[in-house]
């Protein structure tokens, strides 16, 4: 069977939703597709764009939902591999789909598979990676779909890949230390919510989100660059999305092609995420 699913862009809230605090996040139009067939014999796998330390955890994974093996599997994913675009949620929801699991059954079964990638996640990126649409999220919480930013956004890639894992763990062994600023980027989501559909407002709190996860030790000055170059070409706001330690930054803006512009002109890749009509 042969089954696909998106990738992700988390607007606010990464890290804290870890925490049991809110997180919004949106679907990409980026897919993985997987194609399971029955094989005889050990498990074979078919696909691409897997980094070695991502490939590990992928056969760990596949392991893990097929331990008698007899299966074939092929992969294809439009989705970059360790940028925080949500491609292990993508390719977990897809695998199990393509299975035939549904429901409750494919979200808990692909988080089991999302935990291998990323140790102990949210379950953000395999809600919206089910779901396929904008999401407000707090783990174990219903889930409540949320109207999409009016504006454009455009996604900076930092060229290099961060690891959720290990990002995550970092923030959980200084949790005393970093706790206040933890909930400052809760509260800072819940204000983000009401101003969804307002630009100017949306932009400042996201650039003040970027702050916080300074703060929190997970950006880079590759990052940081990142969203000085949007803001420098007019973007409402900037921030790194995703755990960071590499990964990619989105931007706001009503002027998308300012954005790549300046990018292009700064030797960074970036492209429309979503255009914002
Ligand atoms: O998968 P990424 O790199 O987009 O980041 C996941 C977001 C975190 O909040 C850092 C972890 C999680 O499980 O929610």
């Amino acid at each position: 069977m042969r089954a696909r699913a998106c990738g992700k862009l988390i607007l606010c809230g990464e890290h804290a939703v870890v925490y049991n605090h809110p997180a919004i996040a949106l679907p990409l139009e980026l897919y993985t597709t997987v194609e399971v067939e029955e094989g005889f014999g050990p498990l074979t796998v078919d696909h691409e764009l897997w980094s070695p330390r991502h490939e590990i955890r992928m056969e760990e994974a596949l392991d893990h939902l097929f331990p008698k093996g007899n299966a074939e599997i092929q992969i294809r994913s439009e989705l970059p591999v360790g940028v925080g675009l949500g491609s292990s949620a993508a390719l977990s929801v897809a695998v199990c789909r393509a299975i035939g699991l549904e429901g409750d059954a494919l979200m808990e079964k692909a988080l089991e598979l999302e935990n291998i990638f990323h140790g102990d996640a949210s379950g953000l990126d395999i809600a919206v990676a089910a779901r396929g649409e904008a999401l407000w999220y707090v783990k174990g919480k219903p889930l409540q779909p949320v109207p999409l930013p009016p504006c454009a956004i455009v996604v900076l890639d930092s060229g290099t890949a961060g690891d959720t894992k290990v990002l995550v763990q970092s923030v959980a062994d200084r949790y005393d230390q970093l706790e206040d600023t933890i909930e400052d980027i809760g509260a800072l989501v819940h204000a983000a919510r009401a101003v969804l559909e307002d630009p100017t407002s949306l932009g400042e709190l996201l650039t003040e989100n970027h702050g916080l996860l300074k703060q929190l030790g997970v950006s880079t000055p590759a990052l940081d660059q990142l969203v000085d170059l949007a803001l420098g070409a007019g973007a409402y706001g900037a921030k790194l999305s995703g755990a960071g330690g590499g990964g990619v930054v989105i931007a706001l803006t009503d002027d998308p092609d300012h954005i790549l512009k300046s990018a292009a002109s700064a030797g960074v890749e970036a492209w429309l995420a979503r255009s914002g009509s």
